[in-house]
């Protein structure tokens, strides 16, 4: 319980509690204080603000221009606006990956400046060292393997990953040497579902799945793709909760009528 309000936050605790009592965990994107505070107020465990932000926010191709200041930027909107859940926010590409120094400097610019709560980054063996120095410094860790989006050109595609036995058995190896460096949960991306059952048997820490099946613990969408902000992603992982495209499209249309033809504002909507 914070000293500053009654709300009971959500805590890394709390999602192995889930994990152990079978409740899945559910997890979003947010980028701003308006959607950070109705996403929270509906319910969601975790609010992540993700280098998806560089898709959706910026209108980039891929997650690789986002720097650390925008993600600072965004991450300290999502916590003025969410009060209950837990906040984690994605290291962006570059911001970590060249040694663990920068990274544990990035960790903690973004857990200083933002008030969040936990960081996530992507990789396994590779990014190990890093991940051992941000936890040593008091800094939870959300891990992420299968399809990750800041190595896109190494892939060469949004494809499944790990279809091989080779890759499974790496992402394998790499789950349980980031729960073995204290992650507190794993985000399993477009993986076979079967995969991630194993997986997720496997570790003591909850998974999140994207594209990975109903066997992870939790699930993560991208909030603007849940919700049909944007319309051209349409991959099969992904359902469709509502179609605000179309919604917003109506409603400015409407307004924009009501303009031009003088019925806004009315002489009750005046001083
Ligand atoms: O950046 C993001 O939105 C993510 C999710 C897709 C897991 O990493």
């Amino acid at each position: 319980m914070s000293i500053h309000s009654e709300v009971k936050r959500i805590t890394t605790a709390t999602l192995l509690k889930m994990k152990n009592s079978g409740e899945k965990i559910s997890m979003l994107t947010a980028y701003d204080y308006s959607f950070a505070r109705i996403i929270d107020q509906s319910g969601i465990d975790v609010i992540l603000v993700g280098d998806s932000a560089s898709n959706v926010m910026a209108g980039h191709e891929t997650t690789l221009p986002i720097t650390l200041e925008h993600m600072i930027y965004h991450a300290s909107s999502v916590v003025r606006g969410a009060k209950r859940c837990l906040i984690v926010v994605d290291l962006p590409f570059g911001a970590y990956q060249s040694n663990s120094d920068i990274a544990l400097a990035s960790a903690i610019r973004i857990m200083k400046e933002t008030g969040a709560h936990a960081i996530k980054l992507e990789g396994g063996e590779e990014v190990l060292d890093s991940v051992k120095r941000i936890i040593s410094a008091g800094i939870p860790v959300m891990a992420h393997l299968g399809l990750t989006p800041q190595s896109i050109y190494k892939f060469g595609s949004y494809n499944v990953r790990a279809k091989e036995e080779l890759e499974a058995g790496k992402l394998k190896n790499d789950a349980k040497l980031l729960q073995d460096a204290g992650c507190f949960s794993l985000v399993l991306e477009k993986i076979p579902a079967s995969l991630a059952k194993e997986v997720s048997e496997m570790l003591v820490i909850p998974t999140i799945g994207i594209g990975a099946g109903k066997h992870c613990n939790g699930q993560v969408l991208v909030m603007h793709d849940m919700l049909g902000i944007n319309t051209e992603f349409k991959p099969r992982f992904l359902r469709q909760y509502l179609n605000a495209s179309e919604q917003i499209t109506g409603a400015v249309k409407q307004y924009i009528d009501d303009v031009k033809s003088g019925g806004f504002p009315t002489d009750t909507e005046s001083y």
